[in-house]
């Protein structure tokens, strides 16, 4: 039934700083990845998700790119790059890298070139704007991590240049053909070296609306967020169609693109069947609650919200194409922490998550640390956090009037750096990820949660994640699982998230009481077999169920 080779297929996304440390320097590294692939294999991923490792001062994380076809030495050397694409192959695991292309690092030799000669060929790479003195800035858009999108370009009074990240990404300008030649160059270059595919980064922002213009203020900085103009602008399936035919089709390549403020009736158009993508993220749940105000204004989610924010994706996609299912990626606070009430976080509760979210019709992607129900990290003073989003949150939270204490408790809710702490490897100093001084702090609860435990323990989160993914695999049920549409039940009924993936020859319903009530269930005809349970027992009585506190089955109907 598979159309395409990825359908059927988990994605492990390694965020390689926090993973493995194979040198002692503290920072995750290409060969530690390497020495760890049986266990990915194991836990039944069939590609893996790096996050970028191309040469990069790391002002964001590695987001920030100053050479496309380097390896960073941090993170390794080419021969590693190619032992690892080598070392996956043999294992049947395929290595997607991040494409960051909306803006690189302004350490790239683009970007120095252009600010020698901005009326030059590399001037025209990136959005450089004459502003002379008294003028004003050529608009008022805030930048995803704070101030204006506008940055005075070094050794230039009068100039200057577009980053809607932060300063160290200047932009690169997508209308210019000659850029876009640049970039399909490079991403058929690694394409050419044997790589799955890419995840795209941040794509969604390589169209502006020109000439660049303001759009009214939402905060009392004057500034605008960059989704007003995002909504605004026309005509990015002109790039993301030429990107497609000229790099992801000729090499039947897997693209899942980081998209957000799509507009709902161009769904289609981006993953349906001549898709620009292979998949795209559904982050309906992660944003939900959101503010254009920072993180201090934000809502929690609760799981009934949860709930809706899954399946109003699901309708909205239906049979058109597949979306990319996350708990979590190196963006988001932990999962686990995240979408759990705090006072139930327990070992049911994050199997009931997986459940629920690994079944969706879909693409599952697992981050690192969420096989293991890794935590958010405590988080007590600024000082301690590294993430640059945070800092900027934590100021935009004061300045809202919040305490220093509040702002610090609304930053450990939403850092990035909850998913950025080194993955839990076993019980010993810095959980086994460094002989050195990690590069962040190890989660405290590393004792408790860690691999070396969870492996060795049939009733842990990994082995259950396990039995998931093996699930998805099982030649029975696969077929169901991964085209079988899918259909809410009991949407109405608080605590419960239900729905049922049915094929030709299948039903299959998945049931979770995200509540501590027990909670009773009715499956209309029976079912007929167990396929998976996160607790010992099923209680049943004349063909009615009772799901206990957190309790989710997998059953056939
Ligand atoms: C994406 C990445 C994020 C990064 C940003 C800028 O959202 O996932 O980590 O900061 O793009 O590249
Ligand atoms: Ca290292």
């Amino acid at each position: 039934m598979l159309k395409k080779w990825w359908q059927d297929k988990t994605v492990y996304q390694i965020y390689p700083k926090s993973f493995c440390d194979s040198n002692g320097d503290g920072i995750g590294d290409l060969k530690g990845i390497i020495s760890r692939l049986d266990m990915i294999k194991e836990l039944g991923a069939d590609m893996i998700w790096l996050s970028p490792i191309y040469c990069s001062p790391l002002a964001d994380q590695g987001y920030d790119i100053s050479d496309y076809y380097r390896i960073d030495p941090r993170f390794g050397t080419m021969e590693d790059m190619d032992e690892l694409i080598a070392e996956g192959k043999k294992r049947g695991i395929g290595i997607i890298m991040d494409l960051v292309v909306n803006h690189c690092s302004d350490e790239h030799e683009w970007f120095k070139k252009a600010c020698e000669d901005p009326d030059g060929k590399y001037g025209k790479f990136f959005y450089i704007e004459t502003v002379k003195e008294g003028e004003k800035l050529p608009c008022n858009w805030r930048s995803y991590f704070g101030g204006s999108v506008w940055e005075k370009l070094p050794g230039h009074e009068d100039r200057y240049y577009l980053h809607v990240f932060h300063k160290k990404q200047p932009d690169l300008n997508w209308e210019n053909p000659e850029l876009r030649n640049e970039i399909y160059k490079m991403i058929n270059w690694w394409l050419d070296k044997g790589l799955a595919g890419f995840r795209i980064d941040a794509i969604i922002n390589i169209k502006k609306t020109l000439p660049f213009h303001d759009y009214p203020a939402d905060r009392d900085d004057g500034m605008t967020d960059i989704s007003n103009m995002l909504k605004e602008a026309e005509g990015i399936g002109e790039f993301l169609g030429e990107m497609r035919d000229r790099c992801f089709l000729p090499h039947d390549a897997f693209s899942a693109g980081e998209v957000f403020n799509v507009k709902d009736e161009q769904i289609p158009e981006f993953i349906g069947e001549n898709g620009y993508f292979s998949t795209m993220f559904d982050f309906n749940a992660n944003i939900y609650g959101r503010s254009s105000k920072g993180w201090y204004d934000c809502k929690i989610i609760t799981p009934d919200a949860y709930r809706d924010c899954c399946f109003e994706s699901q309708r909205k996609i239906g049979d058109a194409g597949f979306l990319s299912n996350i708990i979590e990626n190196h963006d988001e606070p932990r999962g686990v922490s995240h979408y759990i009430p705090k006072e139930d976080l327990n070992d049911a509760s994050k199997k009931l998550l997986a459940t629920v979210s690994v079944m969706l019709r879909g693409i599952p992607f697992i981050y690192q640390g969420q096989e293991l129900g890794m935590e958010n990290i405590p988080i007590n003073s600024i000082d301690e956090v590294d993430d640059i989003s945070s800092r900027d949150e934590y100021e935009v939270a004061l300045r809202a009037g919040k305490t220093p204490e509040e702002a610090i408790r609304i930053v450990s809710e939403f850092s990035r750096d909850n998913a950025r702490t080194p993955y839990q490897w076993n019980s010993t100093e810095n959980a086994g990820f460094t002989s050195g001084k990690p590069w962040l702090r190890v989660n405290p609860n590393y004792r408790e949660i860690n691999f070396e435990n969870e492996e060795k323990d049939p009733d842990s989160v990994l082995s259950y994640y396990k039995k998931l993914l093996a699930l998805r695999k099982n030649p029975n049920d696969r077929d169901t699982l991964i085209f079988g549409s899918l259909k809410p039940v009991w949407e109405d009924r608080p605590g419960i998230m239900a729905y049922e993936r049915s094929s030709e020859n299948q039903k299959i319903l998945i049931a979770a009481n995200f509540s501590r009530e027990p909670q009773a269930i009715k499956p209309g005809s029976g079912y007929s077999k167990v396929l998976l349970n996160n607790l010992p027992e099923l209680s049943e009585n004349e063909g009615t169920i009772t799901l206990g506190a957190y309790q989710a089955v997998i059953l056939e109907i």
